[in-house]
């Protein structure tokens, strides 16, 4: 039931704090200042040579965010692509790596053909799945499931930030396992992750400020979303739930991207979502989005106290998020783009969990 919620999706954003420190609880102990995983790896991070990784949808994106830290952290090269693709791409792929495939419903039929596929080509086959009676779950090796209980909305958001505390979780496991982080190391990231679930329900605190925003952008046909580096996935992902639930046209690009073709779509008509955490890219996000600001294109910053500060522009609208470990970032940055998603939809009194065309388990290609 949805209890005291409007709709299911209301709900299932309320329960991440929740859901997440559910599904963390299975892969790191937090007493050691470890991940530890339930069960032996039937193969090794530190003799892996690439990761490939497919999904489709909210799911890709996830594996889009991990294979940022998987680069970063891990020192692992990681492929990915969407398994509509990946599945008759024919990849040459070296016998013994590792394929890994994110599913909420564990069910999806490309994401299960590429599976099929990375078996018949020597791979070792691990599933990030949210049903874990599923054919994903049942044709894997390794099974990481996600603890977030039944998603009933149709546009996913506890399903998606308890795949990114998974991936975070073998992210960490898998530095561990290379020797690119130290003990001291990995206690420090641990730590941090500990405190997601405080950073997640601070981020829902944000729903009031976040509902002027969303009044406004009920009312317009285009908004773009802007990111960089793990920023660039979130933008997706904001884009794709406010398409979904909206059916506003939105659109995600790099934000290094912009002036390679955009730009010319901006005019005072045409808002822009510009996330943008205070870290290593913040600078030049920021330059991105004064370029937008030069052309009249309305601004929504979501950044931090400190990115705040630093933000110069005047007429621009800002939503403060808490500042958090660069690693969680898009972790607890999905939270304002599900919630201005979320509000906008709702002010067009769309049929928020049961959009329209769309279906919450993909079953035929
Ligand atoms: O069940 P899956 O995670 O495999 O589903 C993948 C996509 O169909 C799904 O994430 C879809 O994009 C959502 N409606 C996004 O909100």
């Amino acid at each position: 039931s949805k209890g005291n919620y409007k709709h299911f999706m209301e709900k299932e954003m309320h329960e991440q704090p929740e859901v997440i420190q559910h599904t963390l609880s299975n892969y790191i102990d937090f007493a050691s200042g470890k991940v530890r995983l339930k069960s032996e790896l039937p193969f090794s991070f530190k003799d892996l040579r690439r990761i490939t990784m497919s999904a489709c949808g909210t799911a890709y994106i996830a594996g889009l965010v991990a294979k940022y830290w998987f680069e970063r952290y891990a020192r692992i090269p990681v492929d990915i692509d969407v398994a509509s693709e990946f599945r008759y791409r024919e990849a040459p792929m070296e016998e013994g790596g590792l394929s890994l495939f994110i599913s909420q419903s564990g069910e999806t039929a490309d994401t299960l053909a590429s599976l099929r596929y990375c078996r018949e080509n020597g791979q070792h086959i691990a599933s990030i799945v949210n049903v874990q009676e599923s054919t994903i779950a049942r044709e894997s090796d390794a099974i990481f499931p996600t603890i977030a209980g039944p998603e009933i909305g149709v546009a996913s958001t506890k399903a998606f930030t308890c795949q990114l505390s998974v991936l975070l979780s073998l992210v960490i496991l898998a530095a561990r396992e290379r020797g690119k982080i130290t003990v001291e190391e990995e206690a420090e990231l641990v730590q941090a992750v500990s405190e997601l679930p405080k950073f997640i329900r601070q981020a829902l605190k944000l729903s009031e400020p976040i509902t002027h925003i969303a009044r406004r952008l009920s009312k317009v046909d285009n908004i773009l979303y802007l990111g960089r580096g793990t920023s660039f996935p979130l933008a997706l992902e904001g884009a794709l739930k406010l398409k979904e639930i909206s059916y506003i046209h939105a659109e995600a690009y790099a934000a290094g991207e912009l002036k390679h073709g955009p730009i010319a779509l901006i005019d005072e008509s045409m808002p822009v979502v510009v996330i943008a955490p205070f870290d290593g890219s913040y600078e030049k996000t920021v330059s991105n989005m004064q370029e937008v600001a030069a052309r009249d294109g309305q601004i929504i910053l979501i950044t931090d106290e400190e990115g705040a500060k630093h933000n110069s522009l005047e007429d621009c609208d800002v939503v403060v998020m808490p500042k958090v470990p660069e690693i969680l970032s898009p972790i607890v940055y999905a939270l304002p783009i599900q919630l201005l998603a979320y509000h906008t939809a709702d002010f067009m009194g769309t049929d928020v969990d049961q959009p329209r065309n769309l279906a919450k388990s993909v079953t035929v290609e």
